[in-house]
């Protein structure tokens, strides 16, 4: 029987990532993986995320289960976070990861009904597989013009027609992957009567919280929609903001009626426990503590302020340089760790193989790994090229 199987094509990303690592040229730079790496290339381990491990370490006294809505103090904290004091109102689970919340997120769309998510695209190269995985419909909409680098709202609003009555819509809350580009408040507003005049549910997936222009200002947009939509689904992930990429750390938000709430959290405890049962502990305990303890809190801030700082040096240094046919100097204006450039596969392969230099097929660069030192070769390659 499993003799049948049919190969399948290898994640475009992960791919990228694997050709990366076998490429034996030393000075090769790797623009592919959404990962932080400060000046020196490197990703460390945060200072309040240490402190926090090493008081869990000499403090925690049992490994049982967390429960099944995962570490209570973690969701309340982190919904704080990312929405202050409407979080209060919301329905939460822990997930495994951003990806995670985002796979329960679907399929608690498909249990209410829903039959497909609209996908403004370019999107996240995993959320179509994420959504199709739920038995959803991914369908995309038009929502960027790479060329111009600009958001098209009206193509994008013009797509929701193509949805039906409790469809789902994922929204990048800020720092969007793979274009940098975020909605101001304003069309976050318009978004809003779209979605209710359409009676459609918005997904907000919140994943890069404090990376754009700050903790708060990165999620205002976000909770000017939420204020204003009767139900939502909200993915965070905490994998960037707090840097522990591998201990995969998410929460999957609901926002709904009073009366539906409970049985909304029963749908949650029933879709976990059928796939992986109880959430993992040690990263959401981590979080957990960075955000309960004044000083932790503050070492955490004040470290995210420095990788927000870099992020914004090296957009800055790239926009200064002038490159034939693409746009650099919007390179400044856009959000957190990804610009997608206007090039095709060829250029995106002759960067790669004549070059060493590595960003995900699409055009994807991850503008946070690259170090000031590659940015000169970075710019002639890219001369050469386009
Ligand atoms: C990325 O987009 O590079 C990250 O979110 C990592 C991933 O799993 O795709």
């Amino acid at each position: 029987m499993l003799e049948t199987l049919a190969q399948k094509a290898p994640d475009p990303l992960l791919k990228i990532i694997k050709m990366f690592r076998e490429d034996p040229r030393s000075d090769k730079i790797d623009l592919g993986v959404g990962v932080y790496r400060d000046a020196a290339g490197a990703t460390p381990v945060m200072r309040a995320v240490k402190d926090a491990e090493a008081l869990l370490l000499a403090g925690q006294k049992t490994k049982t289960y967390v429960g099944q809505q995962g570490d209570v103090d973690f969701l309340r904290l982190v919904g704080q976070l990312a929405f202050g004091e409407m979080s209060r109102d919301f329905v939460s689970i822990q997930a495994v990861g951003g990806t995670g919340a985002l796979r329960l997120g679907c399929d608690l769309l498909r249990e209410s009904g829903a039959k497909r998510v609209l996908l403004p695209a370019p999107c996240w190269p995993n959320h179509p597989s994420i959504v199709r995985a739920a038995r959803l419909e991914a369908m995309d909409v038009a929502f960027f013009n790479i060329a111009e680098q600009r958001i098209d709202m009206d193509a994008l609003i013009a797509g929701f027609d193509r949805a039906e009555r409790g469809d789902g819509v994922i929204l990048q809350a800020c720092c969007h992957n793979p274009l940098g580009a975020d909605f101001s408040l304003e069309q976050w507003r318009t978004l809003a009567e779209a979605l209710n005049a359409r009676g459609l549910i918005p997904f907000v997936d919140l994943a890069y919280q404090g990376f754009g222009d700050g903790v708060d200002e990165d999620v205002a947009g976000a909770r000017a929609l939420l204020e204003r939509v009767p139900e939502a689904l909200i993915a965070v992930s905490e994998a960037k903001s707090f840097g522990i990429y591998r201990e995969r750390v998410g929460a999957l938000y609901v926002k709904t009626a009073e009366k539906a709430r409970a049985a909304a959290m029963s749908n949650l405890a029933a879709i976990a426990r059928a796939n992986y049962s109880m959430p993992p502990d040690h990263g959401a305990a981590v979080v957990r503590e960075v955000l309960s303890d004044d000083a932790l809190r503050a070492s955490w801030r004040e470290e995210l302020d420095e990788i927000r700082g870099h992020i914004k040096r090296t957009r800055v240094a790239l926009a200064a340089e002038r490159v034939n046919s693409i746009p650099m100097h919007l390179i400044a204006d856009q959000k957190g760790m990804f610009s997608t450039l206007p090039l095709n596969e060829a250029q995106v392969a002759a960067l790669r193989e004549t070059h060493g230099i590595y960003m995900t097929d699409a055009a994807r660069i991850n503008v946070a790994g690259l170090r000031a030192a590659d940015i000169p070769r970075f710019v002639d390659a890219l001369r050469a090229v386009a």
